[in-house]
This record gives C-alpha cells, structure tokens and sequence, in this order.
C-alpha cells in the first residue's frame, strides 16, 4: 500500500503521512492475537470481525455497496458556504433530516442493513468513524479494491447536513465538478472516486421496479471494466421500458448507466481521465483509493484523528483483471471521447452476448445479534 499524496482539500491542508507498518512498534492487544501501534485500536478488532462476518458476510454484494456509497453520502454533506459537518456520521444520526434529500433515495435501506451494527458497536465507534470504517472494510470485500488507511476519532455530529450537498445523476458535470471542487476535489479526483465507486455498485431505486442492477458487467470485483461499459453506444435496455430519468439506455444487457457516469465519460473535461483507467488496474485502485481517503478527512482535522489503519484487513487481489469488449463488440462501439490518447487494445469476450444477473439483495440485519 503506498499513498504519498499531497492532499489540498480546504479542511485538510497538511501532507498525509502513511503509518510504515514496517517502522512502527505496535504492542499485542489484549485478545492476544492482534497488534497495534495505538492500543486504542485494539477495541475496533472486534467491530471489523463482526462486520465482515455478519453484515458483508465476506461478500462484494449488497451490503458492501451499500457501505461504500453511505461513505460517500455522509463524507460529501459539506460546503464551504452551506456548512454540514462532512464525514461525521450525520447521515445516520440525523437520519430524519438527510433521508429525505432526494439524492439519499436508497440510503434508508443501506442504513436499515448497517445501521444495528453501528449502533451495537456504538460504545467503540462514533456514527462518523463507523461508517468509514464500514466503508473501508467493504471495499476489502472485493477483488481488486484498495486497502485505504482508517482513522478513527470523530466527535458526534452536530446537525444534519444542509440539503442539496449530494450529487443526483441528473446533475450536468460543470454541477458535479462544482460541488466536488468546492471541497477540494479535482476534475480527475472526480473520475477515480466516481468511476471506481461505481465499478462495484448497482441502483436498487433508480430504476422503477428493478433492484440491484449493476453499473457494469462486474458489479461483485473492483475492476476498470464499467469505464469501458459505460463508453459503449447505448443500445436497448433490456426491461423494454427505455431510458427513465437519471439513467440512459445501455450497451449491455442486465445493466443501467447513470446519465452522470455517461457524461463523465464524455465531456472533454473528463474524457481523457476517464479512458486512462479502462485496463489500468492498479492506476486506478491507487487513484480512487486515494480519492476515498480524502472523502474520509471531509470536515475533520486529520492530525486529531488516531491511525488504526492496521485494523482493515488484507486487500483481495484480482485474478482476471482484464478489461474487454462485451461479446460481438469491438472499440467502433465505443463512443471515442478522448482526442489525446488511442483507446486502448482491449479483447472482446467469446460467445453469443449475454445478460448480467442482477446483484442479489441484502436482506435486512435488524435481527443481528445482539452485543455480547
Ligand atoms: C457524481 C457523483 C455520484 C452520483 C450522481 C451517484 C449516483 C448514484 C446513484 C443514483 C446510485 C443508485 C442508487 C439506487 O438506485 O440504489 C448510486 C449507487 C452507488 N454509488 Fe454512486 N454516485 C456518485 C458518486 C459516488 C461515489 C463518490 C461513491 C463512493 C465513493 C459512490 C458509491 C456508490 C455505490 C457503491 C453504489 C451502489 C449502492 C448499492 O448497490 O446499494 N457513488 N450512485
Ligand atoms: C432513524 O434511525 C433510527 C435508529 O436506527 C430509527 O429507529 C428510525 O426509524 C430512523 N428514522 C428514519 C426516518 O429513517
């Protein structure tokens, strides 16, 4: 894991320092099997067991989705003019406020799944650190993903977030960089968090009568190939109704693409970015790995933050990494968006074209078990 990174956003003007595992004493925590620098930490062993075990079941489905877009929803709820607290937990504490920002359409059956483990844990964790702890540790879930540093030590929210902070998918790019800008955030920032986000994501809500259809052929390994699913010339969308609002008709059956993910895609601001990922998979993974950090300091102060990264287990490599064209296409269906740079070579997939199952649901944990 290496982040060297200068970090520019507003609420985090100083250099991130990555713990060197190799460097630093840790002393054994008292469960006798784990080790951390800050003993502090030892107490969040436990909560990443639970979690892994009993709500992301060592999955990358549902709930490990669910957790990494809570980590965005709640992070991004910060302006410099509006206020809100950014990742500080309001999403869920506030809940009765924040769910009913059009963009949290979806979030209350996220917080359904993870909201008993945040409260059961609530005596090591504030509502702020476990939902990017969760978010860390689902992206461990999936083949591919970043092990990203976790901090922990954010203070109870205050107040709900201000409303219209989080980006819709109907927004147009000079809106999503605006907003992302705001609080510190590049055009190619944008791409990687975005883009890489929505490699292991699918809507449950956006699209009418439909769940867990994914953002691209790969929903359950953190991949590049939605940057070159969502690039594909949009053809039917296979439930027959068409395009609905926020989404547009796509290549590949099974699937839906956000309008905002096609237009990033294409919008010279952020075309070239964006091709740059398709079959750089560890380009990518650093980059939005970074990206997610960042997300996690919003409205916090870094250096009153505890390193605990050494609680995020070990990252799941990915065994096909390689990006392709669905079956039957080739680059003349890709909509060419980049004048920089040639698309890259990429091999399409035997056979006759196939439909992506959708992603199963997460049934909800409100049955969890209790603390012990
Ligand atoms: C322009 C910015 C973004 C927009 C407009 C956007 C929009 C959306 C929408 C509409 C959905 C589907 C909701 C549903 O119907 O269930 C979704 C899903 C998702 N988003 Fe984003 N998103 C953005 C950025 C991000 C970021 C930065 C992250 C994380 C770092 C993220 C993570 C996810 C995940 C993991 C899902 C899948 C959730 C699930 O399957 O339950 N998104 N996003
Ligand atoms: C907010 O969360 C609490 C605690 O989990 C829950 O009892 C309540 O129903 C939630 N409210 C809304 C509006 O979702």
């Amino acid at each position: 894991m290496v982040f060297n990174i200068a970090l520019s956003a507003f609420v985090l003007a100083l250099p991130l320092l990555l713990v060197d595992a190799a460097s630093t004493k840790r002393s054994m925590c008292s469960d006798g099997r784990s080790a951390a620098a800050n003993s502090a930490c030892c107490a969040v062993f436990p909560v990443v067991e639970d979690i892994v075990d009993n709500l992301f079941t060592n999955e990358c489905g549902d709930s490990a989705h669910g957790a990494l877009r809570l980590l965005f929803h709640d992070a991004i709820g910060i302006s410099p003019t509006a206020g809100g607290g950014g990742a500080d937990g309001s999403i869920a504490t506030f809940n009765a406020t924040e769910l009913t920002f059009p963009a949290n359409l979806g979030i209350d059956d996220i917080l359904d799944d993870l909201g008993p483990f945040l409260l059961k844990h609530s005596n090591v964790l504030s509502a702020g650190d476990f939902i990017q702890l969760a978010g860390a540790v689902s992206l461990v879930q999936c083949p591919g993903a970043p092990r990203i540093p976790f901090f922990m030590g954010r203070p109870a929210p205050v107040a709900a977030s201000p409303p219209n902070l989080v980006p819709q998918p109907t927004d147009d790019i000079t809106t999503i960089l605006d907003r992302f800008g705001s609080v510190g955030f590049s055009p190619a920032e944008v791409v990687a968090v975005v883009g890489g986000s929505h490699s292991v994501a699918g809507a449950d809500d956006v699209v009418p009568n439909f769940e867990g259809v994914p953002f691209d052929q790969t929903p359950a390994q953190f991949d590049t190939q939605i940057f070159v699913d969502v690039l594909l010339r949009g053809t039917a969308f296979t439930d027959g109704q068409g395009a609905q609002s926020g989404e547009s008709e796509t290549a590949v059956a099974g699937t839906v693409r956000l309008q905002s993910d096609g237009l990033l895609a294409r919008d010279p601001r952020t075309a070239c970015t964006w091709q740059s990922f398709v079959n750089q998979q560890s380009k990518m993974a650093q980059a939005f790995g970074e990206a997610v950090l960042k997300l996690s300091f919003l409205g916090q102060n870094q250096h009153e933050l505890t390193d605990c990264s050494e609680v995020i287990p070990q990252a799941i490599a990915l065994k096909t990494g390689a990006a392709t064209f669905p079956p039957g296409k080739t680059v003349k269906d890709i909509e060419l968006s980049c004048n920089d740079a040639k698309f890259p070579n990429l091999r399409t997939q035997p056979g006759p074209a196939t439909t992506v199952s959708p992603i199963p649901q997460a049934v909800s944990t409100s049955t969890a078990a209790p603390a012990s």
